[in-house]
């Protein structure tokens, strides 16, 4: 019997489209850096993507998930990149891994452990002095309710994150200025968050006596009525940060 699937259709795990990415490779391979370190890279496909465009690169991706970690394997096989590329199942927090001309940290400052000030610190330990830093961070774009909090993840409270002008303020203490400042649009978190839920409402459809299948539609209904609370609330800047070198 089939069991519930892993979402397929998401190109990012996070909201990105194809013209944003297509920026940020140009920018962020423009700067010619030799290594590029991934943290919480999952499937690493903005990793793959910059190796491509940066063909003396090397890359180093670091994450707990094991499946995330083969597809980006896999991946890495089927565009002939597996050679500049290692998939970790490791912990990046506090790693050694660094220093790196380029390092990523997309929807993950957690895994750099504690909070926003800390993960950025970290990010300027980790990253060469001319090198860059893509930070892809979430923020409100505006001060939740009381009860959209309520129907967000469990415990959401409206310090669990900043506005956007609170993500730059400790960036540049920790030592960057920020080179560019983006963020997701609209249509990216509904092109983003459809598609991490897609296949399991399929599935759910097709399968509605699995013994999976409350659990897994219980799970799908709460992550959509939170999607659907923080939709317009909860924002993802993309801040391409630049090491201020030593005076
Ligand atoms: C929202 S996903 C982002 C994945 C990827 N950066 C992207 O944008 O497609 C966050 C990732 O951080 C990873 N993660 C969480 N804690 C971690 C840790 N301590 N060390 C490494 N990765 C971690 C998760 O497994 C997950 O793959």
């Amino acid at each position: 019997m089939t069991t519930p699937p892993r979402p397929t259709r998401l190109t990012f795990h996070g909201p990105l489209s194809e013209t944003r990415a297509d920026a940020l490779v140009r920018r962020l391979a423009g700067n010619g850096p030799a290594t590029v370190l991934d943290i919480g890279c999952g499937w690493g496909e903005l990793t793959l993507r910059l190796l491509a465009a940066a063909p003396r690169a090397t890359g180093t991706g670091l994450d707990l998930n094991p499946d995330d970690l083969a597809r980006g394997r896999h991946t890495a096989e089927e565009r002939g990149l597996a050679h500049r590329v290692r998939f970790l199942q490791e912990s990046a927090t506090g790693t050694t891994r660094g220093p790196a001309d380029l390092v990523l940290c997309v929807g993950a400052s957690q895994a750099l452990g504690g909070e926003l000030p800390t993960a950025l610190g970290e990010l300027r330990r980790l990253v060469t002095d001319r090198g860059r830093v893509l930070l892809g961070e979430g923020f409100w774009q505006r001060t939740p309710t009381g009860s959209e909090l309520a129907r967000m993840w469990p415990g959401a409270s409206a310090d669990d994150h900043q506005d956007l002008p609170g993500l730059i303020a400790p960036a540049t203490d920790a030592g960057f200025r920020p080179e560019w400042t983006e963020t997701a649009s609209l249509d990216e978190w509904e092109e983003f968050e459809p598609a991490y839920l897609a296949d399991t409402e399929v599935w759910l459809a097709e399968h509605p006596g699995h013994p999976m299948a409350e659990e897994t539609r219980q799970r799908a209904d709460r992550h959509r009525a939170a999607w659907l609370a923080y939709r317009g609330v909860l924002g993802l800047a993309y801040l391409t940060l630049v090491p201020v070198r030593a005076v």
